[in-house]
């Protein structure tokens, strides 16, 4: 195995932190609060839903210093490695002055039993950190995962908008006036061996390359691999799980490329959802609405496609829309890779084509073809911050005469896996894509889903949605005179 070491180290607002013992699932939000007494962060749902918990994490990106709000809940101090976290308690100066981001939470009476203050405090500083001049939207999308139960949004907003037009000499602000120290310490603490942190039943792994992980996961082929933790971290916090060991591939840069060519875009699995919407929402904007529903802005930041993948999910976001497109997926081990189409990547509930050993590397997206029609419609109960109660992805094809010569058609939330609805393809392929065409295929989804009655959802609902959203996909793509008469209609 690669050189190995033994110590967690990482930078905690103006101090740096070497950590020999701790549980593998150990959270930040409980080292936090118990052991460092930083009680400014708070724990609401300890899941990732409120907020209350957030903070700033910094790291390297190639020469850049990012800062992004994360959840603490549901974070591993394992993860930490060569990043800098930054709490609510480093914000104000030490003469107590209040930062711009805290003043106008002031200003504009935006909190008042407080307890999500702390965490929307974070989200603000988030934003004022990576944006010049946010929008109303950028704003709403970097509040989204921060619940407030007695304010009301609008005068948090409200001072969101007031600290960006401020936007003064930035010397007050502890991370802009030292940002090269920091940059230079999150540099040497940056580690290409393997840290080794625990003994036999309480081990944390973090390999400093993927070769490393490779070798990694072949003497410890039963680990669970641990990227985002945005539902590994449920585990831990809702069903009290002991994992051991558990590898953490968050801070390896290798799996966090985007590569893009003419034929499509290859995605790390290390990226995270909030890294990849440029790219992917540039090349299928259908995508764009999906992956801005997926939690809100911290979970975005920490969960990984690769991670949404590998987990197998039968709800998970991204399967659905990716099996449509037709992508694939490609796995590494110690002995070599291998790529194979992600549909066949899901086999049952719970059991994916991932050997001992082995791990998702990066999954590529093809581009869409020309004169193709992609859609993606995730139904939930809320809006934001929701798990599917199902998903569909539609992908189709016509010729010149209006035929139907190609069709895609996934969904999640219908069966155990993420699966393709192949006997409706079949009953669209080679047929004029029409109305008649659509509701006679429309059928064919009780041959393709048995779906389960559960909370989010009946058995019929899932039905007889699945078989609305493919008729809404033709209305959408099938031409204005259809839309007319159906609007008509309902008129
Ligand atoms: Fe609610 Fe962390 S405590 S998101
Ligand atoms: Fe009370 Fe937001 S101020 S929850």
């Amino acid at each position: 195995m690669s050189e190995t070491t033994s110590r967690i180290r990482f930078i905690l607002n103006d101090r740096p932190v070497a950590i020999e013992t701790i549980a593998p699932t150990a959270t930040l939000l409980d080292y936090l609060r118990l052991t460092r007494r930083l009680t400014g962060s708070k724990e609401g749902c300890a899941e990732g839903d409120c907020g209350a918990c957030t903070v700033l994490v910094g790291r390297l990106a190639g020469d850049d210093l990012v800062y992004e709000s994360v959840n603490a809940c549901i974070r591993f101090v394992g993860s930490l490695n060569a990043t800098h976290v930054v709490t609510v308690e480093h914000l104000a100066a030490t003469d107590g002055t209040l930062h711009p981001v805290q003043q106008a939470m002031v200003d504009w009476h935006g909190s008042q039993c407080g307890f999500c203050t702390p965490g929307i405090v974070m989200s603000l500083y988030g934003l004022w950190l990576s944006k010049d001049a946010p929008t109303r939207t950028d704003i709403e999308k970097a509040l989204q995962g921060n619940l407030c139960r007695c304010t009301g949004y609008e005068p948090i907003v409200k001072a969101a908008e007031a600290v960006a037009r401020l936007r003064p000499d930035a010397l007050f602000d502890p991370i802009l006036k030292t940002r090269t120290e920091i940059r230079a310490a999150l540099s040497e603490l940056a580690n290409a061996g393997t840290i080794v942190v625990g003994e036999a039943g309480r081990t944390l792994i973090v390999p400093g390359t993927v070769a490393g992980l490779a070798e990694v996961l072949a003497q410890h082929p039963q680990s669970t691999i641990v990227a985002g933790s945005t539902d590994v971290g449920l585990w831990v916090t809702k069903q009290m799980r002991a994992i051991d060991p558990v590898v953490f591939i968050g801070g390896l840069q290798e799996l966090q490329a985007i590569r893009e060519d003419a034929t499509g875009i290859t995605i790390g699995a290390g990226v995270s959802y909030s890294a990849a919407f440029p790219a992917l929402s540039a090349a299928v904007p259908a995508l764009a609405p999906l992956i801005d529903r997926i939690g809100g802005e911290q979970v975005r930041n920490m969960g990984t496609i690769g991670g949404n993948i590998a987990n197998g999910s039968p709800i998970g976001d991204t399967p659905p829309p990716l099996i449509a497109l037709g992508a694939t997926l490609t796995l590494r081990s110690a002995s070599g890779t291998r790529s194979l189409p992600l549909e066949d990547f899901f086999i049952a509930y719970g059991r994916q084509d991932r050997a001992a050993g082995e791990f998702v590397e990066s999954v590529f997206v093809p581009s869409l073809p020309e004169g193709t029609h992609f859609a993606v419609y995730k139904i939930s109960k809320r809006r934001d911050e929701d798990i599917s109660a199902l998903c569909g992805a539609f992908r189709i094809a016509l010729n010149g005469d209006g035929t139907v010569t190609d069709a895609r058609i996934a969904f999640g939330g219908m069966a155990a896996t993420p699966k393709r609805a192949a006997t409706v393809e079949a009953a669209l392929l080679g047929k004029v894509w029409s109305e008649d065409t659509v509701t006679a295929a429309q059928g064919a989804f009780e041959q393709d889903y048995q779906p389960l009655s559960d909370w989010r959802a009946t058995a019929e609902y899932r039905l007889l949605t699945a078989k609305n959203l493919l008729l809404r996909f033709f209305l959408e793509t099938g031409g204005d005179e259809v839309q007319v008469r159906r609007f008509e209609g309902v008129a």
